[in-house]
């Protein structure tokens, strides 16, 4: 065996553009400070099932940008709570394989780990550190911009950037039939997404999930257009939003995923209860996966390259059990831990808020 320092990354959870970014960063900065470098496919599948290979600059040649994963990906492989079958009744049987963990990690004489995951891969592999002695590294990714201590995830930029892009097309259909358009982007429980493309695509409404909207205030805004001789009307609706007092659409249940819950139906309510209660057509578009797909926006791969590079360098120095982060525009790490803390939500008071509000965005409250 060689003495070189091995490093292994994986990417955990939904897929996100610019994680090929952060691969190509990693492998790139790794073999350059003569480390070794192995790539574990489909996130903690791979850890447990031993799909470890060790990877060369070949592997990353010409991925800078492309989207989705070279590693491939899941979000429903945890170590600690992994599915092994169904039983009779249609039930998941899950087992602990933290020995497996544990047992291919010393196989393989992998010296840290390096996790780009969300919430959910990032608090896995915090256990991991803590329960199983792996030494991790974490490099923040969602779309969402929903992790606490990162003033952005990488992938964030770009699915903004396709939001934007989609409101401005609706806004030329919408405004040839007098229709309002509402378009819903993803984002969980946050409301980044529907917030920056709200504002950077002109839309006339945003309604997030850290403000719930009352439906009269939303065609109070509609009709107001309508008396200044604006006959459409632009609704930007992130999936977790929902009325005053009312509840959040859930799309499906997926069973033996991190977090099960997916959401989704929220647009399509709103414009029903605009038709109904205001008599306008109203249409809507849910954007879905385009947010995910694709080539990363050049912010984004600048974000996730200084993130690779970040991430070997925190393995280098011994800074284990970290989360690289973006604070005061440096690359900084965090005790990993800190992604357990809450999520990292539009705060009602910010500046963002206030300046769609000068604008007479309405928010539906
Ligand atoms: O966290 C990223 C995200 O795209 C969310 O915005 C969305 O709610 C969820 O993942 C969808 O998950 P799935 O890929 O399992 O449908």
């Amino acid at each position: 065996m060689s003495s070189k320092r091995r490093l292994a990354v994986l990417t955990g959870g939904g897929d996100c553009p610019g994680l090929n970014a952060v691969i190509r960063a990693v492998v790139k900065t790794a073999i350059n400070n003569d480390c070794e470098i192995y790539g574990i496919e489909n996130g903690f599948n791979g850890l447990v099932t031993d799909k470890i290979k060790k990877m060369s600059l070949s592997d990353v040649s010409g991925i800078l940008p492309r989207g989705g994963t070279i590693l491939g990906t899941t979000n429903r492989d945890n170590p600690f709570k992994f599915m092994v079958g169904e039983n009779d009744e249609g039930e998941i049987i899950y087992e602990d394989k933290r020995e497996t963990v544990i047992a291919n990690t010393k196989r393989h004489e992998l010296d840290a780990l390096i996790v780009i995951g969300g919430d959910g891969s990032l608090n896995i592999a915090n256990k991991l550190s803590k329960e199983c002695g792996v030494k991790v590294v974490g490099v923040p990714k969602t779309i969402d911009n929903d992790l606490p201590c990162t003033e952005r995830t990488f992938g964030f930029d770009t699915a903004m950037a396709m939001a934007t892009e989609a409101l401005d097309r609706l806004h030329t259909t919408a405004e040839s039939h007098h229709r309002v358009m509402a378009l819903e982007v993803m984002g969980r429980y946050a409301g980044w997404i529907a917030l920056h493309s709200g504002i950077a695509g002109g839309a006339d409404c945003i309604l997030i999930p850290e403000i719930p909207y009352r439906i009269e205030a939303v065609i109070r805004k509609i009709k107001q257009r309508q008396e200044q001789n604006k006959k459409f009307s632009i609704i930007v609706i992130a999936e977790g939003a929902r009325p005053v007092g009312g509840e959040l659409s859930v799309a499906r249940i997926v069973k033996g995923s991190f977090e099960p819950v997916r959401l989704g139906g929220a647009g399509e309510k709103l414009v029903r209860e605009i038709e109904e209660l205001a008599g306008v057509e109203s249409r809507c578009t849910v954007l879905g996966y385009l947010q995910r797909g694709g080539s990363p926006t050049p912010y984004d791969r600048v974000l996730s390259t200084r993130y690779g590079v970040a991430a070997v360098e925190a393995c280098i120095r011994g800074d284990f059990n970290t989360m690289v982060a973006l604070q005061s525009n440096r690359i900084v790490a965090i005790p990993i831990g800190k992604v357990a803390s809450e999520p990292h939500l539009v705060p009602l008071d910010s500046d963002i808020i206030s300046t769609a509000r000068h604008l007479g965005l309405s928010f539906g409250d």
